[in-house]
């Protein structure tokens, strides 16, 4: 948690709403990470949690590879250090134009959501003559899901994994422009246990090995990830700990595939933690006999997804940076500032009396935060984001929003 001086030092400095990230934290969990998962694993951030430079390149220092899915993402990665072997390009919204950039860029290596992405890829790669590298995504089913995003609902993404087991192998020989190198398994967000965690490697092992058994070789098993932390709540976090000797288990059965590289992802674990959002009680006001803070931030600023009711509610925990030692809490609603109902931050909060201009606190929205919230409704600016080591701060950065013409 950002302590109070400085957070009410950066409200003055740079104004409110604001994000803060903390670069050493990042750096931390990274190598929290690495030291669960076996020694020659690769981490790749999926920079979808947070594009901002500064935390990808923390990331890089931490040892971390990326996952990205547009040209914009593959912008950011290169500023932030990354070389084109580091990358991956992920996602099912590539287009042949978006995969010739890459392409060009130097990228080798691409995730690909269906064979017919595998051949648009071999396509552009040899009208390019550039290599490329695929993994296959494979669907997964019977392996436990997250609890948000891919594994929150049945989820369409990947390839139909009889696809490889049936024939792959010649399917896989004939294919020209590209080489099948591995596959691509992950099973959603927020994983709730080191058990569970534990069981979706294990199922994408076995069906690696099953894959290896049909005469289709992998050299790299990207298992994906779904490594929790709690998202705009002071709640601890789940006790991951034991995955690493589950792990060493897990990696031991492998046998066809046991030199294939293995490769993680991880957005809400690397990062949630490093990000703090700082905002400002605008009124407060009496409902239904209910006291509601208004406050300047709400689902523009902090994960539209959820604001939109779509996958899950939001509850954020407020913390207030105005020191008001021993007053007794109150029961309080806490709303943005659009007029829009499901523009809530959260509902039946505990917190000291607050008043119009007080300062408050929102832990944990490193990941997801901005970069999954309604920017552009109510028109409403973006807050800047200010990454720190410390209390030294490193950057600040706006994202943009507005309509730029076009040609009719
Ligand atoms: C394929 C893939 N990999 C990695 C991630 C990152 O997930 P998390 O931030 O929960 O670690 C996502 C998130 O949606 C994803 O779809």
């Amino acid at each position: 948690m950002i302590a109070h001086t400085f957070g009410r030092e950066l409200v003055e400095r740079y104004g409110s709403p604001l994000y803060v990230y903390d670069l050493d934290e990042a750096e931390r969990q990274a190598k929290a990470l690495f030291e669960l998962l076996p020694k020659s694993a690769q981490v790749l951030y999926s920079v979808k949690a947070n594009p901002i430079p500064e935390l990808c390149a923390a990331l890089k220092g931490a040892g971390c590879r990326v996952e990205i899915a547009s040209p914009l993402e593959l912008k950011v990665v290169f500023e932030a250090g990354f070389t084109p072997d580091q990358i991956l390009c992920s996602g099912p919204g590539k287009t042949a134009a978006v995969v010739r950039e890459m392409l060009l860029a130097g990228v080798t290596h691409f995730s690909c959501d269906s064979w017919y992405d595998l051949e648009r890829l071999a396509g552009v790669a040899s009208a390019t003559k550039k290599p490329a590298n695929a993994l296959l995504r494979l669907q997964v089913s019977g392996a436990p899901s997250g609890s948000v995003g891919v594994g929150a609902m049945q989820s369409h993404f990947g390839a139909d994994p009889g696809e490889l087991l049936n024939g792959g192998a010649a399917r896989v020989g004939a294919l020209r422009g590209a080489e099948l190198v591995g596959i691509h398994v992950y099973s959603g967000g927020q994983i709730q246990s080191a058990d569970k965690l534990a069981s979706t490697f294990e199922h994408a092992i076995h069906l690696a090995e099953q894959i290896a058994e049909a005469g289709v070789p992998l050299r790299l098993l990207d298992l994906g990830g779904g490594f929790p932390w709690p998202f705009g709540t002071s709640d601890n976090p789940v006790d991951i700990s034991a995955l690493r000797e589950k792990l060493q288990h897990v990696n031991a059965q492998r046998r066809l595939t046991a030199d294939a590289g293995l490769w993680f992802e991880s957005g809400r674990y690397l990062v949630a933690s490093s990000g703090t959002l700082l905002s400002t009680v605008l009124d407060v006001k009496l409902w239904n006999g209910k006291t509601h803070i208004v406050l300047d931030t709400g689902m523009i600023h902090l994960g539209g997804m959820a604001g939109l009711g779509r996958i899950y509610r939001a509850v954020a925990s407020i913390e207030s940076l105005a020191e008001r030692d021993g007053a007794p809490l109150e029961s309080v609603d806490v709303v943005g500032p659009t007029d829009y109902a499901l523009d809530y931050v959260t509902r039946d909060a505990s917190v000291p009396p607050l008043k119009p201009g007080d300062a408050v606190s929102i832990p944990n929205v490193g990941a997801y935060g901005l970069t999954a919230s309604l920017v552009a409704f109510a028109g409403l600016e973006p807050p800047p984001e200010v990454c720190c080591r410390g209390t030294s701060v490193v950057a600040v950065h706006r994202h943009r929003t507005g309509h730029e013409r076009i040609r009719t």
